[in-house]
């Protein structure tokens, strides 16, 4: 059932220095990604926008991100300090998925499982998926946005899907408070974040320990390239190295299955 988002009671639960406390709440927007890429939103580094509907949602490779109204989480977060904004960049992606992956082991004792580079699982369905996009002034970075959309909720998902959708209600049985479960994945991405700077090792041994494909046979779909080999490992700048007879290959992007 939808449901209204009571801000008093996420205010209280709440418990982290920076992200979040700049809050928007909104009832439709086309993406939160966009709105906060928008420099109109302010530069308020961990300013987050939460909305119950989005007109325009959007995944990886332009895929559509629905959800339905009032029943899920489906926000981002803005980051402009530079801090952040190091040569290990892409370990942002891995940060951001150990949030819900984190966050839902923390409060409903469930197993998750990671895909590359950050898809959460449960039982071998999406739970959740992210988006990172970032604006720049010439060579230099100026905002990066991390979009969140976890299926809480909802049920039914309708439309087809290249992995099978789940929420936490389907796996706990649960009718689920959005307002706790938001302020879990903000106290937990502040610490998270701070250790892609403080302890990059911790972050990938972290995602690493919930990605099952390491070892096995894969396939890595690039645009319309197929490649297949050996998930070997990632590097230390978050690649996936894959094993091919001959050579071992940096993958930078791509849709990851088991072979
Ligand atoms: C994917 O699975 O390909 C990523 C989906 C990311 C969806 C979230 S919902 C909040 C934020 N706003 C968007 O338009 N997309 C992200």
């Amino acid at each position: 059932m939808e449901s209204t988002f009571n801000l008093e009671i996420f205010d209280i639960k709440l418990d982290t220095d920076v992200i979040g406390r700049n809050f928007i709440y909104s009832e439709e927007v086309n993406s939160t990604n966009s709105q906060l890429l928008d420099k109109a939103s302010g530069n308020i580094h961990g300013t987050t926008l939460l909305t119950e509907k989005q007109s325009k949602g959007h995944g990886r490779k332009e895929r559509l991100w629905y959800s339905m109204k009032g029943m899920n989480l489906t926000f981002s977060i803005l980051l402009t300090n530079r801090k952040y904004f190091t040569k290990q960049f892409n370990l942002l992606n891995f940060a951001a998925a150990l949030t819900p992956a984190l966050s839902i082991e923390n409060l409903f004792q469930l197993k998750t499982e990671l895909k590359w580079p950050n898809d959460v699982l449960i039982n071998g369905k999406k739970v959740s998926g992210i988006l990172i996009e970032s604006s720049s002034k010439g060579e230099k970075l100026e905002r990066v946005v991390i979009g969140i959309g976890l299926n809480v909720n909802q049920t039914i998902f309708q439309g087809s899907f290249n992995i099978p959708p789940t929420s936490l209600k389907n796996e706990t049985g649960q009718t689920i408070e959005r307002e706790m479960l938001l302020a879990e994945l903000l106290n937990v991405f502040e610490e998270t974040l701070e250790n892609v700077v403080a302890n990059p090792k911790w972050i990938l041994k972290e995602w690493k320990a919930r990605c099952r494909m390491i070892g096995e046979k894969i396939s890595v779909t690039e645009d319309d390239k197929v490649k297949y080999g050996i998930f070997d490992d990632i590097d230390e700048n978050g690649f996936l190295l894959l094993r091919t007879n001959k050579k071992t290959e940096k993958i930078y992007f791509g849709d990851v299955s088991l072979a």
